[in-house]
């Protein structure tokens, strides 16, 4: 409890309470983000580490984006540019960079548990901005805010997701963010990514269901998540391109199915056409530039919590300041 907001290492660990604090937190930088003049000078003089050890383009500019309209400078390491290449270990590339002083390290990985690591042996607080199939929190933490906004609330809400599950630390951060205020899931997608064990996973007692046809998922849906295919795994399930499209893909037609009011999400990258047709991914119950919008606000919130604490007297999240964090164990597990 005391160290939960030392890092942001994953949502499974947090609380409804605590996730809601973040979100509450959030609000006032989607005021900002309204406002002609976005830049502040909360984090002028300290300097944030955007580790990318695997590609990104979205999450490190909102990141990126996140810091300099709080008046932070950053560092770019981007996977092409980096000493990784060269042999270096995660361990001497993140002690390296630390050595140059900085005061927050925000790092993506392709493998689960890096981020973990690395906050293990950093001083600085550690955000996980995805790590291999594990967590992306701040993803699902947007998610949250987004749906929040558009449905007004995050109880007990039906929530489809599409696509390859089994790969995706996006819908993992979700379940585990959503199961908290009694969300029901329905996961849907070819068998081989969306294996029963699935059903397991997120808050315990929380309704998961995996469906293999699209029609069964999106019936009753509140919430529709569509992933992104990556095009390189259909051999898993053994599918062409054509084959994903006919069976999954979130098109007018079956969007008849669902209720008038579902709110459609998708992290992004888009593959238009197909796992979401353009007239869908651009129609009206479509938030994904939303979603967008709020990662910059929601990565403000994070990097403010982390690096400065809220206000005084407004939650325990306060007990971390100053609070020295114990090396082998301070992530948000503990
Ligand atoms: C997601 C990711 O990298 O996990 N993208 C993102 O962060 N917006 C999802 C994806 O790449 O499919």
């Amino acid at each position: 409890m005391t160290y939960r907001f030392r890092d942001l290492l994953a949502l499974e660990p947090l609380s409804a309470d605590e996730l809601n604090f973040i979100l509450d937190q959030s609000q006032p930088f989607q005021e900002i983000q309204r406002h002609s003049l976005k830049k502040l000078a909360t984090l002028r003089g300290k300097t944030v580490v955007l580790a990318f050890f695997e590609n990104s383009t979205r999450t490190r500019l909102s990141f990126g984006t996140a810091a300099s309209r709080l008046g932070a400078d950053t560092m770019n390491l981007q996977a092409e540019a980096s000493s990784l290449k060269k042999g270096e270990t995660l361990l001497d590339t993140a002690n390296n960079l630390n050595a140059m002083k900085p005061d927050c390290f925000v790092m993506r990985h392709s493998s689960s548990g890096a981020a973990d690591f690395v906050a293990r042996h950093l001083e600085i607080p550690v955000v996980n901005a995805g790590d291999g199939t594990h967590e992306h929190p701040s993803q699902g933490l947007l998610d949250a805010l987004t749906i929040r906004d558009r449905k007004g609330t995050l109880k007990d809400l039906n929530v489809t997701i599409l696509g390859d599950i089994s790969h995706s630390r996006v819908a993992r951060s979700n379940i585990h963010l959503l199961g908290k205020f009694g969300c029901r899931f329905t996961l849907c997608g070819p068998a081989m990514w969306v294996p029963r064990e699935l059903e397991k996973i997120g808050p315990p007692g929380t309704p998961i269901r995996c469906v293999y046809r699209v029609e069964e998922a999106l019936e009753d849906a509140d919430v529709i998540m569509v992933l992104r295919v990556q095009t390189e795994r259909l051999h898993e399930p053994s599918l062409s391109q054509n084959d994903y499209i006919l069976l999954y893909q979130l098109n007018a037609e079956r969007m008849r199915l669902a209720k008038k009011d579902a709110l459609i999400l998708h992290p992004g990258p888009i593959n238009r056409g197909i796992e979401i047709t353009p007239e869908v991914a651009d129609g009206p119950r479509s938030a994904v530039l939303e979603q967008v919008t709020n990662g910059v606000a929601v990565r403000m919130a994070i990097l403010y919590l982390l690096m400065v604490g809220a206000t005084e007297g407004t939650h325990p999240a306060l007990e971390v300041k100053g609070e020295p964090k114990p090396k082998e164990s301070a992530h948000a597990s503990d």
